[in-house]
């Protein structure tokens, strides 16, 4: 099995607290740079498994409901993304209610005494030279899999809401983080994404700003730019099984309001502030993209 020195490109969307933008960030993120012409794969490393709401394939009866990400790092197998192609460039490896399993399964490893940090990097090794990014979605509330996922992780990106109790998961996280070096060096934190932000708040904006970077010290400065508050596109989102740029495709190519009328049905319900919400990733998407570009850089000049 490959060593997990291999896992250069692997970045994590994590925030010890829940309702955060986690998975619409890792979704997006992941479809964008999809889009760019990066080779992706997403892991969704929830019990929850939302990922297949967003990108739809949960919706569609495709989820394994996280079975082959569970039996590759139990056996110690490598992972083959079960979903292909699921856009352009995009392969997935689904979560689900099997994940609640491997939490139970590693805590009685672990009373045992047995090693199991490294399992799903030594997984997930094997692969990663096929793919140019590989996204991973966490859960809020499952410490262990959070380890797991950290031991095989290059970059974090932890998204937070302003306010201080959202910034007070990220101190969580901080400390989750520094248990894990000792297993995993090369563990870093790429930036912070304010998200669901008014836009016209800039004395919120600030104010985070400034927690995030009391609560963090020096180790990380938020990315410039945010997503903002927009509930529409991202109920839309879930219920269609669409990331929001697609979502916004749609109000482009919206049908007038009178031909719902001639039709005698109800108008296609499109949210106007989709490509809006559309542009923050996809800004969001570029400075991230950049950032990693510009790290590697930076430490191969360093070397
Ligand atoms: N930009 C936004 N504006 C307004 N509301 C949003 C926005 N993004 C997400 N939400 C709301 O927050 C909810 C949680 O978003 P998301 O699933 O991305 O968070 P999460 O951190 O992955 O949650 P969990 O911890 O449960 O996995 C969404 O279902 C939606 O109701
Ligand atoms: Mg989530």
């Amino acid at each position: 099995m490959a060593p997990p020195d291999a896992l250069t490109r692997v970045l994590t969307v994590a925030n010890g607290k829940g309702g955060v933008g986690k998975s619409t960030t890792a979704c997006n993120l992941a479809g964008l740079a999809a889009l760019a012409g990066w080779r992706v794969l997403l892991i969704d490393f929830d019990p929850q498994g939302n990922d297949g709401h967003i990108l739809g394939y949960r919706w569609a009866g495709q989820s394994d409901d996280g079975r082959h990400l569970v039996n590759a790092i139990i056996n110690a197998s490598p992972i083959e993304p079960p979903l292909k192609a699921v856009r352009n460039n995009l392969d997935v490896v689904p979560g689900g209610e099997a994940l609640d399993e491997l939490e139970d399964l590693l805590a009685g490893r672990l009373k045992r005494g047995q090693v199991i940090h490294r399992l799903f990097a030594e997984a997930l090794a094997p692969i990663s030279d096929d793919y140019d990014l590989i996204v991973i979605d966490t859960p809020p509330t499952r410490p262990l899999l959070l380890r797991l996922a950290l031991a095989a992780t290059r970059w974090i990106v932890v998204p937070t809401r302003p306010g201080r109790t959202s910034i007070e998961g990220l101190r969580a996280l901080a400390g989750e983080m520094s248990a894990v070096r000792d297993i995993n060096p090369n563990l870093e934190l790429l930036g912070v994404v304010l998200y669901d932000v008014e836009t016209t708040a800039t004395v919120i904006r600030r104010n985070a700003r400034e927690d995030i970077e009391t609560v963090l010290g020096g180790a990380a400065q938020p990315f410039t730019h945010v997503v903002r508050h927009a509930l529409a596109p991202v109920c839309e989102s879930e219920e269609k099984g669409l990331l929001i740029h697609e979502i916004a495709e749609r109000v482009d190519n919206a049908e007038p309001y009178w031909k719902a009328l001639q039709d005698g049905r109800k108008p296609d319900r499109v949210p106007g502030s989709a490509p809006a919400l559309a542009e923050d990733f996809v800004l969001l998407t570029q400075e991230i993209l950049t950032s990693i570009d510009a790290r590697e850089q930076e430490l191969e000049t360093a070397r």
